[in-house]
């Protein structure tokens, strides 16, 4: 028997889109040739949303699917989510803390130690025929050093205790002081990134965080600093980070989220001082199963009339 009608507007991991599809009846957005159609189709019907968190949910969907009660987030981020659109309607959103954290945090560390050690770039040189005309150049140590994170919730977190094993020297820049925290706290991201030699963003994207890594911060952090970014593209002001990392001002970055995904300014591809990623700081097997559970059950949940698993609290 199936309960309720979901739109899931972009692919979501297999097993979860064929769980929803046993209990409900499915529209998949991104498969229509003609999308308003196909919302205006099925208005009168769908009270839930099923959504990427970088595709999010805009005042248009909402306008177009009036019965809308619900937007379940495959994912943590929010700033795709019109909270503004949402709250007038009552449409409550929900999202999976929690079950990615660690994946997240472990992979922010891999790219700390692979932009710093030249993990990436040691494999191109290998496969590019290089090795045979000489040595790569000497990487940077990481032990010991000091490592800045731009945001310290969960992920941040998660990124500061594993730091610990490295002997990094960590102190943080926020909203506000987490005096229950270990680390030092730095009010001001210029300082913050004058102090250190890896500035890990792990903030949330939106308004409050747009371009917030400026010019002037990747000239504080400096010509032997490098910057991690496994939060989104919108924190950082891309054309200063692409001339930043042309002349010298920083020393390397690895960026695992960008403006246009799937598309890469063309400035950075021939850079060798950059790693590159597809958005997978989440993407294990595991953590992506655990995702897709935490959205079915928010969907239950909602569906059975029970308070939702991870609601998102009012913004
Ligand atoms: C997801 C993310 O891979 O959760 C988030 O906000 O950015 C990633 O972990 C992606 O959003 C999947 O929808």
């Amino acid at each position: 028997m199936h309960q309720g009608e979901i739109l899931i507007t972009a692919p979501v991991e297999q097993r979860l889109d064929d769980a929803l599809a046993q209990s409900h009846v499915v529209h998949r957005l991104w498969l229509a040739d003609d999308k308003p159609a196909l919302l205006a189709s099925v208005a009168d019907r769908v009270q839930v949303v099923v959504t990427r968190s970088v595709i999010g949910a805009d005042r248009a969907l909402m306008t177009a699917l009036p019965k809308l009660e619900l937007i379940a987030i495959f994912g943590v981020g929010l700033d795709a989510i019109d909270f503004v659109a949402a709250r007038e309607r009552g449409i409550r959103v929900a999202n999976t803390p929690d079950v990615l954290t660690a994946d997240t945090a472990d992979y922010g560390i891999a790219l700390v130690l692979a932009l710093a050690r030249k993990i990436v770039a040691g494999d191109r040189f290998v496969r590019q025929g290089r090795w045979q005309q000489g040595l790569l150049p000497n990487s940077t140590r990481v032990h010991g050093k000091r490592l800045g994170i731009v945001g310290l919730g969960r992920i941040g977190d998660g990124v500061a205790r594993r730091a610990a094993a490295f002997s990094l020297h960590v102190s943080y820049t926020g909203p506000r002081a987490k005096p229950d925290k270990p680390w030092a706290y730095v009010p001001d991201l210029v300082t913050l990134a004058q102090q250190v030699d890896f500035l890990v963003l792990t903030c949330p994207g939106g308004p409050e965080t747009s371009k917030i890594v400026s010019a002037e911060v990747l000239r504080a952090l400096g010509p032997e600093g490098f910057l991690i970014n496994i939060a989104r593209a919108s924190v950082v002001d891309h054309a200063a980070l692409i001339a930043a990392l042309a002349n010298g001002t920083i020393k390397g970055a690895a960026l695992d989220v960008f403006e246009s995904e799937p598309d890469v300014p063309a400035a950075l591809l021939d850079m060798d001082n950059v790693i590159l990623e597809p958005h997978i700081a989440s993407t294990t097997v595991e953590t992506r199963a655990a995702i897709g559970d935490r959205v079915l059950a928010n969907v239950a949940a909602y569906f059975a009339g029970e308070p939702l698993p991870s609601p998102v609290e009012d913004r």
